[in-house]
């Protein structure tokens, strides 16, 4: 909306772009910045203007959720479905009207470029996800990625010009839904050698290939091109990331902007054990072994031995048991459990796992059940957010006025790849009782504008580093 901008208000985040670059470099305004608390006091009042057209942005939410497989309020939106590729054309038109340059990768991920000033500098990248699990809402990912495309026109239209490149990226299948991988884009562009052999032979719950399933939506449909999507280290300059919290503690505490300091490292276990069964009256106490017991005695020993931790931040779940053949009148002849633990600190979430692969060795031996399978299926480690990235998120919440809170994302993201090739950050922005995952998933248009000025500025911010 051209209209809205004044002549004045444009000349004047012109000039705040230059005070931005000018203060890079000149050592006698780096003075002034630390005295003053924070950097580019002076533009403090004319960055109000950086104006988000929230009503626009707040339609395409609206309408990106239309493509869903079932009805609404719920958003079900699985990778390479026909709706998928509709949200995909979606934001590549959406991509397209702010001026960014659009490709795509092997599998999907999608990139929209605003070349800057610099074409030898590494670029700024910013955005997440659009896929949505079963029954899902309409915000999680999708401000991420509507909302990095809404910051993009802010900047264009305040008459920023980027020295670094920025880029917007949607990523492919962040959740697990189809092929039960999570983060499928990113871990594929942070280099995962192993991910893109294991895909060369994975199926679906219908026994899809996953190649087949890509080749559906205009993807690759041979696997030696599946490496053709790793990054290398220095790509990015920085990569920024906004997401709304999936927590309640911003909402709780009335804050507009979370920044993210870390990552929680996520693992997850499966585990297996058998047994004789046996009818569950004829075989007395004594002659049992009976492999519902150890997963019990398992699931019991995991929350313990996160409890040893004695951190608030090691937390372990036991969110799958099965037993077989689950029936009332037969002893339990084999379990499965899969576990899911996180912690900040990879340490410590190590030791937890290696405590519960003893005890998971020790139940087997005692209740003479075999251990038939103790796999760590995943164990990422955390990721820090830079110090220059949380510098400049810092900055643009306070000359926005937007009070801020550090955090910690539980939750794990495309960050946490990116991560890997990339210095990285995220911004957080409240959310209805912290609600995600579910139809009564909300962020007010308000808080999503918040979110997105801050991404604009700490994009500016870092273009100009
Ligand atoms: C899955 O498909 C493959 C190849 O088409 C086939 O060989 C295999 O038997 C199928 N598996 C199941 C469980 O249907
Ligand atoms: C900044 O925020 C405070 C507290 O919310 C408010 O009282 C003040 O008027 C705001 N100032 C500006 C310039 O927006
Ligand atoms: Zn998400």
């Amino acid at each position: 909306m051209p209209l809205r901008f004044s002549l004045s208000s444009l000349i004047v985040l012109c000039s705040f772009t230059a005070i931005l670059a000018h203060n890079n470099e000149d050592p006698t305004i780096k003075t002034m910045e630390d005295f003053s608390g924070y950097p580019i006091h002076e533009s403090h009042s004319h960055l109000s203007s950086l104006s988000v057209d929230a009503q626009s942005l707040q339609k395409q939410i609206d309408e990106l959720s239309s493509f869903s497989d079932t009805p609404a309020p719920s958003v079900t939106r699985v990778l390479y479905t026909e709706k998928d590729v509709l949200a995909r054309r979606f934001i590549k038109n959406l991509m397209g009207l702010s001026g960014l340059s659009v490709r795509e990768d092997a599998v999907g991920n999608i990139f929209g470029r605003w070349e800057g000033s610099n074409p030898e500098l590494s670029a700024v990248a910013t955005g997440s996800h659009i896929d949505a699990i079963p029954y899902s809402g309409k915000y999680d990912g999708v401000v991420g990625v509507l909302g990095a495309i809404e910051a993009i026109n802010v900047l264009t239209r305040s008459g920023f010009k980027p020295k670094r490149s920025l880029e917007v990226i949607m990523f492919t299948s962040e959740e697990p839904t189809r092929f039960g991988i999570s983060c499928l884009g990113s871990r594929l562009m942070a280099g995962s050698e192993t991910l893109a052999e294991a895909l060369k032979t994975t199926v679906d719950g219908q026994n899809i290939s996953f190649l087949d399933a890509s080749q559906s939506a205009g993807y690759t449909k041979d696997h030696n091109d599946i490496s053709s999507v790793f990054l290398k280290k220095g790509s990015y300059s920085a990569f920024v990331e906004l997401h709304i919290e999936q927590g309640p503690l911003l909402e709780e505490e009335g804050i507009p902007i979370g920044i993210v300091t870390a990552i929680a490292a996520p693992a997850s276990i499966k585990v297996e054990f058998q047994g004789n069964g046996g009818h569950a009256g004829a075989v007395l106490m004594p002659n049992r072994n009976d492999a519902g017991l150890a997963a019990a005695e398992l699931a019991l020993a995991v929350e313990r031995h996160v409890l040893e931790s004695g951190s608030i931040d090691t937390v372990g779940t036991v969110g799958i048991l099965e037993l077989h053949p689950g029936a009332i009148n037969s002893i339990p002849s084999k379990s499965h459990l899969e576990i899911d633990t996180r912690d900040i600190d990879e340490e410590r979430r190590n030791t937890v796992i290696e405590k519960i692969h003893q005890s998971a060795i020790s139940i087997a031996r005692k209740r003479r059940v075999t251990l038939s399978e103790f796999k760590i299926v995943n164990q990422d480690p955390p990721a820090l957010s830079e110090k220059s990235i949380l510098d400049a998120m810092v900055a643009s919440s306070k000359e926005l006025n937007l009070t801020h809170k550090l955090m910690i994302s539980r939750a794990y993201h495309d960050s946490l790849f990116m991560a890997r090739i990339s210095p990285m950050g995220m911004i957080f922005i409240p959310c209805y009782k912290g609600y995600s995952h579910k139809p009564e998933e909300y962020s007010s248009t308000e808080d999503i504008s918040n979110g997105v000025k801050v991404l604009a500025l700490t994009l500016a911010k870092l273009s100009l580093q």
